[in-house]
């Protein structure tokens, strides 16, 4: 059953009906991995093709400013963005992705042998593996603070930065950056981010900052003002995840004094030294900036069709808390986080037998997983965690990401569910299949 008819409603119900209506996916397709790459609903890509043919139109003209130039249409886009993130409009740039903002941020800063970047163990791989190259390149330290799942609330996250902050003592003032998720991807969950930006401002005064967000813009509320008084210093967003905007478009948000220090991914042949940080970033050379100038479409999308963010986030983010306790119970097995801690997207432990193997597990884990997709077509994300076991020593457990989205309804997550409880029995009857 679909869940979306609410008051003042006006347009489709949420579900099949949206999904059929506005969304191309292949026939019997459901994608429960909104989370990886997004989904750009037509009348959005149609917003975009009617952008090419504007730019092909006069190619000069798109890129060189003006009337019919991407710069004008970006003028459009940036203030609605604002008002979306509770941001100055001055302070937000356009990217392509949140892996551009992130690499535009680490790889910027001057950094010295000994300076301390702080990362979670819930970062995204983006994250270490920049933080490797500044390590070679630098002689930076990395500080990844482990965070263990499933997580019970805000102390999860803040508990070990606070000792891990407590620990770096005498050498606080070498922190020079701390990075957190603000909706990690796997597992996934929203960080206290306020409370964690805070942490670090009073256990390191001049450390930064830097928040990722890829999963943030419209799937939970984002108010820079809130998070720009609690610390942050820079924020990434992506456009083409949760907003549903075309591939290639996201943010970047920076506090006015730390702007200078920032150079985008690219640079490009219009950002002499002493160009300003919004034209810095606005022109990375000559591609496709429709993308970006699309996310206006995509807001009027959500907005003029969906009936506007809370909405969308009310019913996405309920529709993914029900279908977590849903499929936990029907399985008998857990989610990641509390309710109070997931977005429009859970993550589900695989209800595998204690006493199976390593390999019988990740056997099992790998059939459903594959499974799902090749007998079912449905799209989810599989990935192991390292978590206490009963005896107190750490095994490796096996989860799948679901993802919610106004074109899913509960019957999608029942159909879920009845998929992994058969694809489950399957590793049971033909457990001699199973390389143990
Ligand atoms: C938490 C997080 N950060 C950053 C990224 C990178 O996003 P993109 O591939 O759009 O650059 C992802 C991608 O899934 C992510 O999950």
């Amino acid at each position: 059953m679909s869940c979306a008819e609410g008051e003042g409603y006006t347009g489709l119900p949420f579900g099949r009906a949206v999904r059929e209506k506005y969304f191309q996916f292949e026939p019997g397709f459901r994608n429960f991995n909104h989370g990886g790459f997004g989904a750009t609903p037509v009348p959005v890509r149609r917003a975009q093709e009617a952008l090419i043919t504007t730019a092909e139109a006069q190619p000069t003209r798109w890129f060189a400013g003006g009337n019919g130039s991407y710069h004008a249409a970006l003028a459009n886009v940036r203030p609605r963005l604002a008002s979306l993130m509770a941001a100055n409009e001055s302070d937000l740039v356009f990217l392509d992705d949140a892996s551009s903002g992130l690499n535009a941020v680490l790889r910027s800063l001057r950094w010295q042998p000994d300076d301390i970047l702080l990362l979670t163990t819930a970062a995204y791989a983006v994250l270490p593996n920049t933080a490797q190259w500044l390590q070679q390149r630098y002689g930076i330290r990395t500080l990844q603070v482990e965070v263990h799942f499933p997580a019970t609330g805000a102390e999860t996250f803040l508990d070990p930065v606070r000792q891990a902050l407590e620990k770096l003592a005498g050498e606080a003032s070498r922190l020079r950056l701390a990075v957190f998720d603000h909706v990690s991807s796997y597992p996934p969950a929203v960080l206290p981010v306020e409370a964690l930006a805070k942490q670090v401002k009073e256990a390191a005064p001049s450390a930064l900052v830097l928040l990722d967000g890829a999963h943030a813009l419209g799937q939970v509320p984002i108010s820079m003002t809130a998070l720009a008084t609690a610390g942050v210093d820079f924020y990434v967003t992506d456009g083409h995840k949760w907003l549903m905007a075309p591939k290639g478009s996201g943010a970047l948000w920076a506090r006015p004094s730390a702007q200078p220090l920032l150079e985008p991914a690219i640079i490009s042949s219009d950002n002499a030294p002493g160009t300003s940080f919004q034209s810095r970033f606005d022109y990375i050379g000559t591609r496709d900036y429709t993308p970006w100038c699309a996310m206006g479409s995509a807001m009027d999308f959500r907005q003029d069709v969906l009936g506007g963010e809370d909405r969308i986030q009310s019913y996405v983010t309920g529709l993914a808390r029900w279908a977590g306790r849903h499929m936990a119970d029907r399985l008998v097995t857990e989610t990641v986080a509390p309710d109070s801690m997931t977005p429009g997207m859970f993550a589900l432990r695989l209800p595998l037998p204690e006493d199976w193997t390593p390999s019988q597990k990740t056997a099992c884990s790998g059939l459903i997983a594959q499974g799902l997709i090749g007998q079912y077509s449905m799209q989810v994300i599989s990935f192991g965690l390292h978590t206490p076991a009963s005896d107190g020593r750490e095994e490796v457990t096996h989860w799948i990401r679901v993802s919610a989205q106004v074109y899913l309804e509960r019957s999608d997550f029942e159909d879920l569910t009845h998929a992994v409880m058969s694809l489950r029995a399957k590793c049971t009857s033909t457990q001699s299949a199973i390389v143990a």
